[in-house]
């Protein structure tokens, strides 16, 4: 079965996946990315850090109004990095939902550190606020919050736990760039935040990401791990005449190729944004009757919180409906998919928990989420044909045959 992060599986599975009439994503561009990308090859710098990077750098950090941005290679390596950043090891706890991508714990295993896996709440599925503090030890080092979907944590309440115990916040804001918690923007409140450019994300250079630093007294330390480990920012700044090796770290700079069409989405940020919210809409107008009728949960957005249009998932009422209605759409070719299995079954998530976990939400939700095709582009036509497709099939229906 497919999940909701298709990779790899070599050109058959790719070829399969866009063959459907609808896919469930479909990159978009923006207008502007051939064009810089050849200015980016003009300029001679096709490395880290060159004039593209900067633009994207600069951007993000007046949009945001924050300290510091760092484009890198992946989310998975903006999170690796504030794993080094907090020198997370052996015997550190580090506490992560279970209902995400594997990266958000993995960066943290990498280091040596043991997770702790938080349920979440069975409404926004976001880690729950309500059962954090009983997870908190002597040994907790970090809280990694996740902002599913594009929906803020509670995270008034988040960071007066954490800043109880002592213990730092770093956001996986993988699915909530401009996403906004009473109106303050998701990926600002942490010390450290990370944002995802891959393809399935609302902005993309097709793999990227970004380390955001909010907390001053870590930039140097994020630009020298961004740097194999070395002072060549300080270099670069004409504050020392050589540099060298000064600590930990790794190669996380994207090339200015990639940064060169991620500006070009960036600089469309409201347009691609519109749209989004535009699909979004569209499937809650059109599913509501259908979702009422059926004991479908479509998603909640508290009032908190101004969303990041990042997907759309529903919550059917059980695993067999949830499956009958992927083949279901599959058969009219539209491919719909489920994710995430709870981290804290798998076998790593088992390998390096601090202790066993009880998740009953995130094992109980992962079974019935389903999400929809849902991209920029997605033109009113095609998505009819999929609101048309769901609510096709009666649930009830299925119910009463089976009973
Ligand atoms: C919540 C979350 N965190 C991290 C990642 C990893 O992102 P990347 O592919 O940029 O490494 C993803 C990817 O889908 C994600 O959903």
């Amino acid at each position: 079965m497919l999940q909701g992060r298709e990779r790899g599986g070599g050109a058959t599975f790719q070829q399969s996946i866009m063959s459907y009439r609808i896919p469930f994503n479909r990159p978009c561009l923006a207008g502007n990315e051939y064009k810089y990308i050849a200015e980016a090859i003009a300029n001679g710098h096709a490395s880290g850090d060159g004039p593209f990077t900067r633009k994207c750098h600069e951007l993000l950090e007046k949009e945001l109004e924050i300290p510091r941005v760092l484009l890198t290679t992946s989310c998975t390596h903006a999170l690796e990095m504030a794993a080094l950043m907090l020198d997370c090891g052996p015997e550190d706890e580090v506490i992560v939902p279970s209902f995400t991508f594997v990266s958000t714990a993995n960066a943290f295993a990498l280091r040596g550190a043991r997770l702790v896996f938080a349920d979440i709440r069975p409404d926004t599925l976001n880690l729950d606020e309500s059962r954090l503090e009983s997870l908190i030890t002597p040994r907790t080092k970090a809280i990694v919050v996740v902002h599913y979907a594009g929906v803020s944590c509670e995270m008034d309440s988040i960071l007066a736990i954490s800043s109880r115990h002592g213990v730092r916040v770093v956001e996986d804001n993988a699915h909530g760039l401009f996403a906004r918690y009473k109106g303050k923007y998701t990926g600002t409140f942490g010390c450290l935040s990370t944002q995802s450019f891959h393809e399935t994300k609302n902005f993309t250079c097709g793999e990227g990401g970004a380390l955001v630093v909010n907390d001053v007294d870590l930039v140097e330390r994020a630009l020298v791990i961004r740097e194999k480990g070395t002072n060549r920012s300080r270099f670069f700044r004409g504050e020392i005449d050589k540099y060298t090796w000064v600590d930990l770290g790794s190669s996380y700079l994207p090339s200015d190729l990639l940064a060169a069409f991620l500006f070009a989405q960036l600089e469309e940020r409201k347009t691609i944004q519109e749209k989004r919210r535009r699909v979004w809409n569209r499937y809650c107008e059109s599913l509501a009757d259908w979702a009422e009728s059926n004991d479908v949960k479509l998603p909640v957005i508290p009032w908190e919180c101004e969303q990041a249009y990042h997907m759309f998932c529903m919550l059917l009422p059980s695993v067999g409906h949830r499956n009958s209605l992927i083949s279901h759409l599959k058969a009219q070719s539209i491919l719909s998919v489920f994710h995430y299995t709870p981290l804290h079954l798998s076998e790593a998530g088992q390998k390096f928990a601090a202790r066993p976990s009880n998740c009953p939400v995130t094992e109980e939700i992962s079974e019935r989420l389903l999400r929809l095709p849902f991209y920029n582009d997605l033109s009113e036509s095609e998505q009819d044909h999929v609101t048309a497709a769901v609510t096709n099939f009666q649930l009830n229906l299925l119910r009463r045959q089976a009973s």
